[in-house]
């Protein structure tokens, strides 16, 4: 083989694997194959003083000229990779950003939230209590005696434990009381649950949040103007509240607070059914069987309890007449506020 002969067989060698290259790593391998130090091309070089003197000088200018030649063709192809590096990495600016939403409190939540810090305000701490219940702090410690038809009242979900789901957060009363003394004055919110078909009204499980203040001389009068105080907090103080009788077996006497239609301000409207009118929350004077329960003196202390219902509440301000809106968590509702 002549020297030409063997300079045009590196030459193809070359384009091939360097066609072969498919990243800089690889590109390195070729570059060490044949102009590394122990390299093709250096190997050429080292066998020069085998050939006969009078062509050494045209053999070492035609070994110079492939040696130039290999490396014009790798930095060639260095430069390919770099460029097509830098189009992956382009932005372009000019493209509609991502839309990232915020995320907000639900419409219930911010309800509840209102509504505590006007109580926090009025002297009120917050309690809390389990929403997986035992009947004796549902029901039997609240006096409603076993198989009295107040029961009916609240359609009661069993589990199977025995306990039940709280049917309201009366429990918190006397789960508070129980190991507190007097003074007590609390709020408790929480979700309670009943078994009640389910409709634009009702729902399997709403929101209350239960008022509870004991001391010596705490009269009827004391809840009425709390109460009142609450309502122009929280709706204005153009509001109107009527209290009529009712009954709870916890309380005597027991009430149920309207308060004037806040959509319609009395005039009578779809959301309060033409009376202009809704009925917010139960209350009433703690009966003195539920203080006896709990061990607290009957002659030195007396006070008020109050049951708000939330949704009533949320659905009367936002305007809403499906309950179940508040509960299926669609983003396009949620999103409103
Ligand atoms: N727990 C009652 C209900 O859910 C409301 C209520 C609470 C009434 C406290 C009086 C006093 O219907």
């Amino acid at each position: 083989m002549t020297i030409h002969e063997t300079i045009k067989e590196v030459q193809e060698q070359f384009k091939d694997v360097l066609k072969n290259a498919r990243d800089p790593l690889m590109l390195e391998e070729v570059k060490n194959t044949f102009l590394g130090r122990k390299g093709k091309i250096a190997g050429f070089f080292s066998m020069i003083g085998e050939v006969p003197p009078d062509t050494r000088k045209e053999v070492g200018k035609m070994l110079n000229e492939l040696k130039r030649s290999l490396n014009e063709q790798l930095e060639l192809r260095y430069a390919e990779f770099q460029s097509e590096k830098k189009q992956k990495e382009r932005v372009d600016y000019t493209l509609p950003g991502y839309v990232v939403h915020k995320g907000s409190r639900h419409p219930l939540t911010q309800a509840v939230d209102d509504m505590l810090s006007i109580f926090k305000r009025l002297g009120f701490d917050i309690a809390y209590g389990p929403e997986v219940e035992t009947d004796w702090f549902n029901f039997e410690s609240l006096n409603f005696p076993p198989n009295h038809p107040a029961r009916d009242m609240q359609d009661t979900f069993y589990t199977e434990g025995g306990g039940l789901l709280r049917t309201h957060t009366s429990p918190v009363q006397t789960r508070y009381m129980a190991i507190h003394e007097p003074p007590v004055r609390i709020v408790a919110p929480g979700r309670v649950y009943r078994n009640e078909a389910i409709s634009a009204r009702s729902y399997c499980l709403f929101h209350q949040i239960e008022g509870l203040y004991i001391d010596t001389d705490i009269s009827f009068a004391d809840l009425k103007g709390t109460i009142e105080l609450f309502c122009r907090m929280y709706y204005g103080k153009d509001v109107k509240i009527k209290f009529r009788t009712s009954y709870f077996p916890f309380t005597e006497p027991s009430a149920e607070i309207d308060v004037s239609c806040f959509l319609c301000k009395g005039k009578g409207c779809r959301v309060c059914k033409n009376t202009g009118w809704l009925e917010i929350m139960g209350c009433g004077m703690v009966d003195p069987n539920v203080l006896k329960v709990i061990n607290y003196d009957t002659e030195k202390y007396t006070g008020y309890a109050f049951g708000l219902g939330v949704e009533r509440m949320v659905m009367m301000r936002l305007g809403i007449n499906d309950i179940r809106i508040l509960f299926e968590n669609d983003v396009e509702f949620l999103r409103q506020f």
